[in-house]
């Protein structure tokens, strides 16, 4: 009955398919992302076979590809799609490849023909709208591009370039070499090798102009709910906000940096109302390779602070940027560790194609295998984790509203754990993640969070437990698997858990652990007075 996570007023916008939903950032809120990268996800006959051995070239995914493997990603339970930028890109192949990823900019009025033709995309965006998901499409604002010799300064024709056919639009060339220096990485051009990234005057009127008629009309022709728009750090701070007003959806921007304040501004000053969370990225990565939980406990609690709305910022652990997960560590627990605080953790959650197959590719473009390779296995581990892990999601919201509009709280942090809740009582969901790994120890683990004598269901595992007097509930962990606590209520009609056993100690395992992770462990849990740390026997 209450199985849909659909946010009831968003699906009413989406009745409306064809006009433009105009999302903003409360329907956002509610959903929960999956990043395609167009040319990497999918083929129109949807081969699975032929390799895809160059990665810096084409290896010709399609939005036809897309819209035939849409169930693949439904069923996950996603409810929003981001994809690659839509728009005509340069064919040349340069020295540092092709533009398979669409970021290279040519023409902002044409379609990617890569990609497939406009009423190709059009299906798309009108398949999702029936599936009531939302589409988020990446935009490039911060220059146009064109190959080049690499002889400096770049020789660029503008007239090349629609709409900004002028020198006059850019600004004058400089490499970018001052990274804390915003003049500098504003205005200056990104990385000039192989490809001239002309960057834009975005303090220009004319370009601020010409830009919001572009996104207005973008968004309207093709009824797109949000955007990502890529290297937002490198545009010129007003010019931001005016996009996003334009555009009239939720829009959220790219910067990159792990610096509270210098990310927390563009809420601050009202830029942009939302950005992919690289605050936690870091932290959480550092948790997982040899760090401690506490630093995501403290980015967390820093950031609640510096933003205005960190309810608005994106969970994620991978993209297309970054080096995959698993490329540093391909331990299977803690990769099902870090997916569980992703999509439970504040914010819109998004994963990355391919993070459900546990792929391990490293820096670009290696983190960009092409998904076909995985056969689409909806057996994989992480795609089953996903899929759980998003039902409890979207069940949370469907129960309460305030799942997302309100943050989580800490039930627990000490150098290899955090465990937080989220969620008003009676639909909370608590959740356990660890850095132990898969050899990690058998013990107990008590944990609050929960009314006194409430039944309590572990939805990773299926096993029961009850709350104490106090709704503390004694939990047992082992083999490093993260754990996710829900109220036995909550999960009426879902579908998640049909049947259940009394939770119980794992058997067989090493059950000892280091004494000052636990003295440590004990000592957090004392000073947090809701939440104490024993070992079974
Ligand atoms: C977003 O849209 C919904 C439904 O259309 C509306 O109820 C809500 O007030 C809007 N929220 C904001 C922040 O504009
Ligand atoms: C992609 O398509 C092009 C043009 O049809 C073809 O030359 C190329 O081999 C294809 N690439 C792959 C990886 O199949
Ligand atoms: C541009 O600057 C970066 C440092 O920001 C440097 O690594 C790169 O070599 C420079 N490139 C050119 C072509 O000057
Ligand atoms: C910042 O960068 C701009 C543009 O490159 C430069 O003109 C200015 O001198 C730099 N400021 C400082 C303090 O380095
Ligand atoms: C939107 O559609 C109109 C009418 O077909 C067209 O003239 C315009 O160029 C399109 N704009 C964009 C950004 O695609
Ligand atoms: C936002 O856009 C509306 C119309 O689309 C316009 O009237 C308003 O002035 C804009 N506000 C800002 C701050 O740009
Ligand atoms: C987990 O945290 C501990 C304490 O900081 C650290 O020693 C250990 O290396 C971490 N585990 C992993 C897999 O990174
Ligand atoms: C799909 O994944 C499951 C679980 O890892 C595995 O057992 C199965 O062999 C895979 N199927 C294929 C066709 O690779
Ligand atoms: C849940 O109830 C407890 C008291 O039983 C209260 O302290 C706590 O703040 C409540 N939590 C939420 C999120 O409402
Ligand atoms: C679960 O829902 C069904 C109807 O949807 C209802 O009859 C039943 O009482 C509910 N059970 C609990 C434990 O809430």
């Amino acid at each position: 009955m209450r199985s849909s996570g659909l946010n009831v007023a968003a699906a009413a916008a989406l009745a409306f398919a064809g006009l433009s939903a105009a999302a903003n950032v409360t329907e956002w809120k509610t959903r929960s992302i999956y990043q395609v990268m167009i040319d990497r996800f999918a083929r129109t006959d949807g081969s699975t076979t032929a390799p895809c051995n160059d990665l810096s070239v084409f290896c010709n995914g399609t939005w036809t590809g897309l819209i035939n493997k849409l169930d693949y990603i439904q069923d996950m339970g996603f409810t929003a799609v981001q994809i690659s930028p839509i728009v005509t890109n340069i064919e040349e192949e340069t020295s540092v490849g092709m533009a398979y990823h669409g970021y290279w900019t040519k023409d902002m009025y044409g379609i990617n023909q890569h990609f497939g033709t406009q009423s190709d995309f059009q299906n798309l965006v009108a398949e999702l709208h029936k599936r009531k998901m939302y589409v988020m499409v990446d935009v490039v604002v911060n220059n146009m591009a064109q190959k080049f010799d690499n002889k400096l300064p770049p020789k660029v024709d503008f007239s090349q370039f629609d709409p900004f056919n002028n020198e006059k639009f850019f600004h004058p060339y400089c490499n970018v070499t001052m990274w804390e220096n915003a003049t500098d990485y504003q205005d200056c051009w990104l990385y000039p090798y192989g490809v001239a990234l002309a960057d834009l005057d975005t303090d220009s009127s004319a370009v601020v102009q010409e830009m919001g008629k572009w996104v207005k009309e973008l968004v309207s022709n093709y009824s797109i709910d949000g955007l990502r728009i890529d290297a937002a750090k490198h545009v010129d701070d007003a010019f931001l906000p005016q996009f996003v007003n334009a555009s009239g959806v939720f829009a959220w921007g790219e910067v990159l940096t792990g610096v509270t304040t210098d990310m927390c501004r563009y809420q601050l000053k009202d830029l942009l109302p939302g950005m992919p969370n690289y605050l936690e990225y870091y932290p959480l990565n550092v948790a997982f390779n040899g760090g401690s939980m506490e630093g995501v406990l403290k980015m967390k609690q820093e950031a609640a602070t510096g933003c205005t709305d960190v309810l608005a910022l994106g969970s994620f652990i991978e993209n297309h940027d970054m080096p995959r997960f698993a490329s540093q560590n391909p331990d299977m627990a803690l990769a099902r560790n870090a997916m569980t605080y992703v999509l439970l953790n504040d914010g819109i959650p998004t994963i990355y194609q391919g993070q459900e197959q546990h792929f391990k590719g490293n820096g670009t473009p290696f983190n960009r295998e092409a998904l076909w390779l995985s056969g689409y296995n909806t057996s994989a581990p992480l795609y089953q984790l996903a899929k759980t892990l998003n039902k409890v999601r979207n069940n949370a919201i469907a129960l309460s509203k305030d799942y997302v509009g309100k943050t989580s709280e800490s039930l627990l942090a000490d150098t290899n754990h955090l465990c937080l809740t989220k969620g008003p009582n009676g639909s909370q969901v608590v959740f356990c993640i660890n850095n132990w790994s898969s050899t990690g120890a058998s013990y107990s683990l008590n944990v609050g969070g929960f009314q006194a004598s409430d039944a309590v269901v572990e939805v990773l595992t299926c096993t029961t437990m009850t709350a104490d007097g106090t709704g503390t509930i004694a939990t047992f962990q082992g083999a490093g698997e993260p754990k996710v606590y829900v109220p036995a209520a909550a999960l009426n009609g879902t579908g998640l858990c049909p049947q259940t056993t009394v939770a119980k100690p794992i058997e067989g395992t090493n059950k000892s652990i280091a004494s000052a992770g636990a003295a440590s462990s004990m000592l957090v849990a004392a000073m947090a007075g809701f939440a104490a740390l024993f070992f079974a026997l």
